[in-house]
């Protein structure tokens, strides 16, 4: 129940009622109402108003006849005008209900109103706000908010974060702040960087997660911590990702990974119950390798098949130079069945080939044989390569496919990183193209023993998949001198719909294992010292077994409410170019600030 409290104020009228929850039940009850005139329509006597608050709507009428008071005031409010009325719910006459409303059979005759404020005409209406361009949504994101539909993203939000918090305070989590102006975490992005004024030339970092915070937490003896925390990264930004953005964080002692993803299972349970929405546990799990090979992605989509078929081998023996150099070169050569495929035309073909060549795809050709139905269970083959195979090799291709009619294989050769790729781009692609996928369907998977190193060939070197403190399988911990692209680890990601929800680990907490990683990771015995000198200290004063997760609250919400941009969850978002168009930040600074913080600007090229 919401109440209102009766203090003196500067204005008349005390809302007594909310518009959106007055029903028939209501009529006969003197109401005081507060909300914005929604539309208003002028009959050239009587004048409608639709009157607006966080609940929902309510029409008033004014009649010159009946109260000329009110009637004179209707007409000279706008739309957006902020008022408040009094008068007594009355049953619309026969015939001009509105089915479309709740309060669609009812209306007021106000006896008084007030002017709350006015507002100058908006520099958009609000029901043609999906037709405004996303930056000057953003710069009025107060006006769109207005807007149920887009209030009830954070509707949502609020109620998964409440479920969230009273789950794990259930499950004797302490929830726990950690430090915003912290040092630099290694999450792999880009810090923000927070100059000190008090330590002229040093930097705070934003964190870009609470991770040692949490794990030093848990040599401190906390048991369960975690947190609704705030990260920051500097990164490249796509439709789910935000400079600013929220996981749900935790870290657990004394636990293996069945404990997390078990806790992690309950979690997301209440979460989605808390919109209403019921998944079932446990979710199955994919192994990472599995869902590399299979789907060309470790964070695979599960709501539809086409899967990745492994042609390497048929095609390191076959007449087809370019794809035979490939395969016997170290590199894959895979295909997708493209159902219904056959249809396409050459000029399709080509378009798909454009698809996957480009610059950011960057496949080298698409390949394709169509496999056309001409009826009776009979097919003919048309393709650019079909030439270089045998009869008997056509064979093996087929059935290795299970190619029926009217099906088209396309095919991308390539090295491994490049082919999976771009095929499961495609996959996702012809998908969505097609309508495979069931907007309803919610396909949850855990996806378990990633690596622990993933070679970086723009610098040559390995970097760590998911972050350095992953403790690796312990049968795997000698390749970590012998064989690091061998090492497989305790980590896991949930996806959901194709989209990594989270991710955690167990985490190292024996120094010996955490320096023998460093050292894979070519970061030497004086850099570990000055960057994580503080945990390596930690793991020798009695550190126990401990591991955790995070969950991206942001995806989370969007996922759950079907929309496909993260900024529609977030009350005030960045936009694509992590600018604030509302606020204007970044901003320049004055001179002023600038000398305190001893920095001085060098202009850009
Ligand atoms: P990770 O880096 O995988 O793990 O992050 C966890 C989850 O946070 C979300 N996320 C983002 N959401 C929006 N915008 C971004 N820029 C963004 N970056 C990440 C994703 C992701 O799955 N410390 C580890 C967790 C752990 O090991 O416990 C970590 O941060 O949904
Ligand atoms: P070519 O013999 O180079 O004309 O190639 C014949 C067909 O194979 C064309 O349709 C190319 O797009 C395709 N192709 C060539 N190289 C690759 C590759 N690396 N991966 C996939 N398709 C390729």
């Amino acid at each position: 129940m919401e109440t209102v409290s009766k203090v003196e104020q500067n204005f008349r009228l005390t809302r007594t009622h909310l518009c959106g929850t007055l029903v028939e039940a209501n009529v006969n009850q003197e109401v005081v109402l507060a909300g914005w005139v929604d539309t208003r329509r002028d009959l050239g006597g009587i004048v409608f108003l639709e009157l607006r608050d966080h609940k929902g709507q309510i029409q008033l009428v004014a009649d010159p006849d009946k109260n000329p008071d009110v009637h004179r005031i209707f007409q000279q409010v706008r739309a957006e005008y902020v008022i408040a009325i009094k008068g007594v719910v009355s049953v619309r006459p026969d015939g001009s209900e509105n089915t479309s409303l709740k309060s669609g059979a009812i209306e007021i005759y106000p006896s008084e109103v007030e002017i709350l404020n006015e507002s100058k005409v908006l520099p958009f209406p609000l029901d043609k706000v999906e037709e405004v361009n996303e930056d000057l949504r953003l710069r009025y994101r107060y006006l769109e908010l207005r807007q149920e539909h887009k209030r009830k993203h954070l509707e949502n939000r609020h109620k998964v974060v409440h479920a969230v918090r009273n789950y794990l305070s259930d499950e004797g989590f302490l929830e726990i702040e950690t430090p915003i102006l912290s040092k630099s975490t290694p999450e792999g992005a880009r810090d923000y960087l927070v100059p000190s004024r008090v330590h002229p030339n040093n930097f705070y970092a934003l964190p870009q997660s609470p991770q040692i915070y949490k794990q030093l937490l848990m040599m401190s003896g906390v048991n369960r911590y975690y947190q609704i925390a705030r990260c920051f990264r500097d990164e490249d930004l796509r439709a789910d990702r935000q400079p600013e953005f929220t996981q749900v964080d935790i870290e657990m002692s004394f636990i293996n990974q069945e404990h997390v993803i078990t806790v992690t299972e309950g979690l997301i349970k209440k979460a989605f119950a808390a919109v209403g929405v019921e998944v079932e546990t446990p979710f199955p799990r994919i192994e990472y390798d599995d869902a590399i090979n299979r789907f060309g992605s470790d964070a695979p989509d599960l709501r539809f098949g086409m899967e990745l078929i492994d042609f390497t081998e048929f095609m390191s023996k076959s007449e087809f130079q370019a794809f035979a150099s490939v395969a016997n070169s170290g590199g894959l050569v895979k295909a997708i069945n493209y159902k219904g495929g056959a249809k396409l035309s050459r000029k399709d073909f080509d378009d798909l080939k454009d698809f996957v060549t480009t610059k950011e795809m960057g496949a080298k050709g698409l390949a394709w044989i169509a496999f056309k139905d001409i009826g009776e269970g009979k097919f003919e083959i048309s393709s650019p390569i079909a030439k270089f195979f045998t009869e008997e090799q056509m064979q093996e291709l087929q059935a290795k496919a299970e190619i029926e009619p009217g099906d088209a294989l396309l095919f991308v050769a390539d090295k491994a990183k490049i082919v999976h790729y771009v095929l499961a781009k495609l996959r996702i692609f012809l998908a969505k193209k097609d309508g495979l996928i069931d907007p309803k369907d919610r396909k949850l998977v855990w996806v378990v023993n990633f690596p622990m190193f993933e070679y970086d060939e723009r610098y040559n070197r390995y970097k760590a998949n998911h972050h350095p403190f992953t403790l690796p399988h312990n049968q795997d911990v000698d390749k970590l001198e012998t064989d690091p692209a061998a090492v497989k680890t305790y980590a896991y990601d949930i996806v959901f719909n194709g989209i990594e929800l989270g991710g955690g680990s167990i985490r190292v907490h024996n120094k010996k294992v955490q320096e023998k990683i460093f050292k894979a990771l070519n970061i030497d015995d004086e850099t570990a010292q000055e960057r994580f000198g503080f945990l390596l200290e930690a793991l020798e004063l009695g550190a126990p077994p401990h591991g955790g997760i995070a969950l991206g609250l942001d995806r989370f919400i969007m996922l759950l409410s079907n929309t496909d941009s993260i900024r529609d969850v977030i009350a005030f978002p960045k936009n694509q170019s992590a600018f604030c168009q509302l606020t204007s930040a970044p901003s320049s600074v004055d001179q002023e600030q600038l000398d305190e913080l001893y920095l001085s600007l060098v202009e850009p090229e």
